[in-house]
């Protein structure tokens, strides 16, 4: 079959995918300018995308009205193309902190622009940052850039290597590739779903009281502290942050009885766990005491959880063969 050019830009079908992401250190705090760890996963969403009679999502012809980030997508992307046929496929649930919907607009967008503009992965960063900011209304450009890039990343940290800076909402936040330490780690959904917005506003209210500031100050002090033990290979370094993490998060009321019931079952076959993204339900990440994976694994599905082991993904958002 021929392929369809759309508007001279890109020619369909053509598919793409991209990883989710696992925050290590730093979630909510990396909105207000704090630093985060996080890393791509291994579970990825692969978007095709074909020309159509009319624009589907999924064989939903309503989406592009009822989902913001497709929504949002097709208007900055695609406004003058022909109607599309999307098909997405995904690995990672929904609304469980792994960055179901920054892999879903990274795979879209390399899917849509023109060929060669995932050779720019500082502009598909971008992009793709606005993008989810448009969508969601409230956010980190984290969660795109991992989806984008792959790998570890460290945003506004000194560590790790430049990658690029992205800017929006009177803030500029410097994303750094940290080396891959080749650590599997455990994830485990809970089954509550959440709104990534709603818990970042809840985060942002409690900043506003007096001891916000301080507060900001402990989750930054965390996250630094274990992205140098995560840059050292520093396993024990890594745990104690992760449950000081942990700590602050449930301080400021993010975590939830679920969560915490998750992070007791796992406790004896774990060197460190917390939760992982926004928090209120999502997903815990656990970093398993070596030897003892099988045991986390059984620990948290006895449990209730969804457990996946995961690795860092060492490749981000790319164009694939359309079928
Ligand atoms: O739960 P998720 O996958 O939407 O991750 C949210 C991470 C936050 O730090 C809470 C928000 C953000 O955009 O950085």
């Amino acid at each position: 079959m021929s392929g369809v050019a759309a508007g001279g830009s890109r020619t369909l079908p053509s598919s793409a995918r991209a990883p989710g992401k696992c925050i290590l250190f730093g979630e909510h705090a990396v909105v207000h300018g704090a630093p985060e760890l996080l890393f791509a996963v291994d579970l990825r969403t692969q978007v095709v995308v074909r020309a159509a009679a009319e624009t589907t999502l999924n064989a939903d012809p309503r989406a592009s009205e009822s989902n913001p980030y497709f929504r949002a997508a097709l208007e900055a992307l695609w406004a003058s193309g022909p109607p599309v046929e999307v098909r997405s496929v995904s690995r990672l649930p929904r609304a469980a902190g792994l960055g179901s919907s920054a892999a879903f607009l990274a795979a879209l967008a390399t899917a849509l622009l023109p060929e060669g503009a995932a050779g720019r992965p500082a502009e598909l960063a971008q992009r793709c940052f606005s993008l989810e900011r448009q969508a969601q209304g409230v956010g980190s450009p984290g969660d795109t850039s991992a989806s984008v890039a792959g790998g570890y990343l460290t945003v506004n940290s000194p560590r790790g290597a430049a990658l690029w800076t992205i800017e929006g909402d009177s803030r500029r936040w410097e994303v750094r590739r940290l080396e891959d330490p080749g650590w599997v780690w455990i994830v485990a959904y809970s089954g509550v779903p959440r709104s990534t917005a709603d818990a970042v506003r809840a985060f942002a209210r409690r900043l506003e009281n007096a001891d916000g500031p301080k507060l900001l100050d402990r989750f930054a002090s965390v996250a630094h502290r274990g992205i140098d033990a995560l840059a050292r290979g520093d396993r024990e370094g890594v745990a104690r942050e992760m449950e000081e993490n942990q700590a602050l998060l449930r301080e400021v009321g993010v975590s939830h009885p679920r969560l915490e019931a998750l992070l007791e079952a796992v406790a004896p076959a774990a060197e460190g766990a917390k939760l992982t993204g926004a928090g209120c339900g999502g997903s815990i990440v656990v970093l398993p005491r070596s030897g003892r994976e099988t045991e986390a694994m059984r620990r948290l599905a006895r449990a209730g959880a969804v457990p996946f082991p995961v690795r860092a993904s060492t490749t981000g958002a790319e164009a694939v063969g359309p079928e």
